[in-house]
């Protein structure tokens, strides 16, 4: 085999679903060399870093950390530490990540209950409450904004309606954490696992989560501290979290002052997820939340200023990803190759019942700029045209343009 050369990646534009193109000052602080683990400038850094997502997720919890693992283990890590086998969960689905959180419920052995919307629309608090009724769970799972389908579910009244049945409220935030609104205090979630890849301008392998005190009471409770480095007094218990590496309760001792070994922190990406929470909050976290409805909603008129049809129900829409119908007779993946080999610029497609049928167009963290949103339309219009599509003369951006305009 010859030596691969170094790694030199083409210049794209992601302007899909995520991952976007990282921020360069993330890129920046992720060539910072290393240090140890327990070095005092790594604890420090865990220390500002838990701070920093404070702010990002909104929350005084104390429990705000990394898990060292791309959103997915995130969510395990909640999940399997949160339900015990034959727990009940209650999850809503509205597409397919809440198919993921039953699944991975599922597999961490808990009585999965479901309640279901139709893909392109959230699931009605009244259907949640019914379910609950029936279901009377020890955890409500829910997605915050479903990536496949681009809705977001309202979280307005979850709290009240857990606190009726007891019940713990836990959101999956990866795709709409900074972009969307999410004051997890005010809105009572006890856990909320995200990933940076989407709207925090970061790679995808670090987890910001934040527990409540009561989420953190009820993982506590099932804490089990592993041979090797158990100390006399510290708990052994005889059905301990069924994940080690996401057992929550030896995480959370490995980000507490006592700092008990676990994994090995992922420096680097540690130093990633820090600037990616520095940029939020710098341009503050409701300016950066007005840019990404800004740029979503001058990307949702281009498209409709192309003559294409977004999908999904309007009023519960994400702020920075926009679906819009692959018109009838266009070869979606070749208008996405097109766009890829000839402009640099990603966009993606779905899953399950809507692959093939929609293009999913981001306009998040460091992309949702007008420059991105302005290339991007032009791009499309410029494909579809090669492919024989009929569409108004520099519509898409024209249309972006005035909301640009509004706005200013
Ligand atoms: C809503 C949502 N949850 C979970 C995930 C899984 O994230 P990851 O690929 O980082 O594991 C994604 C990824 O797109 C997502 O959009």
């Amino acid at each position: 085999m010859s030596l691969p050369g170094p790694i030199d990646p083409p210049a794209r534009l992601l302007m899909g679903p995520g991952p976007i193109s990282a921020h360069p000052r993330v890129l920046q602080a992720m060539s910072a060399q290393l240090v140890g683990q327990y070095d005092p400038f790594m604890t420090d850094a865990m220390g500002e870093v838990q701070d920093l997502y404070r702010g990002v997720f909104a929350t005084a919890n104390a429990h705000t950390l990394l898990i060292d693992s791309t959103a997915r283990g995130a969510i395990e890590a909640a999940l399997v530490s949160l339900l015990e086998p034959g727990d009940r969960v209650l999850v809503p689905v509205m597409g397919r990540f809440g198919h993921l959180l039953v699944e991975i419920a599922g597999r961490c052995g808990a009585e999965v209950h479901t309640v279901d919307a139709p893909w392109g629309e959230v699931v009605p608090l009244e259907a949640i409450a019914a379910a609950m009724e029936r279901a009377r769970p020890k955890v409500l799972a829910m997605v915050h904004g479903d990536t496949s389908t681009t809705m977001r579910q309202p979280f307005e009244g979850l709290r009240e309606l857990c606190d009726r049945f007891d019940c713990l409220l836990y959101a999956d935030v990866t795709a709409t954490l900074g972009g969307n609104p999410f004051p997890t205090d005010a809105w009572g979630v006890d856990a909320a696992t995200a990933g940076l890849q989407k709207c925090l301008n970061g790679p995808s392998g670090s987890a910001p989560a934040t527990f409540s005190p009561r989420a953190v009471e009820v993982i506590e409770s099932r804490r089990s501290i592993e041979a090797g480095i158990r100390e006399p007094g510290d708990p052994a218990v005889a059905h301990p979290i069924r994940s080690n590496y996401f057992d929550l309760a030896m995480i959370f001792d490995y980000w507490s002052p006592r700092r008990l070994n676990h994994h090995t922190e992922a420096t680097t990406m540690l130093y990633g997820a820090r600037e990616c929470a520095r940029l939020v909050l710098e341009e503050g976290l409701d300016a950066y939340q007005v840019r990404h409805d800004l740029h979503g909603r001058a990307m949702l008129a281009g498209v409709e200023g192309l003559g294409l049809t977004v999908y999904g129900d309007r009023a519960h829409r994400m702020a920075n990803i926009v679906a819009v119908e692959i018109p009838e007779g266009v070869d979606g993946e070749a208008v996405r190759g097109s766009l890829l080999r000839d402009f640099g610029i990603e966009i993606g497609t779905s899953f399950g019942p809507l692959a093939g049928r929609v293009w999913r167009i981001g306009t998040m963290g460091w992309n949702a700029r007008t420059d991105a949103v302005l290339a991007t339309l032009a791009a499309l219009e410029a494909v579809l045209r090669r492919q024989g599509v009929a569409l108004p003369a520099g519509g898409g951006v024209e249309a972006a343009y005035d909301v640009y305009g509004a706005a200013a």
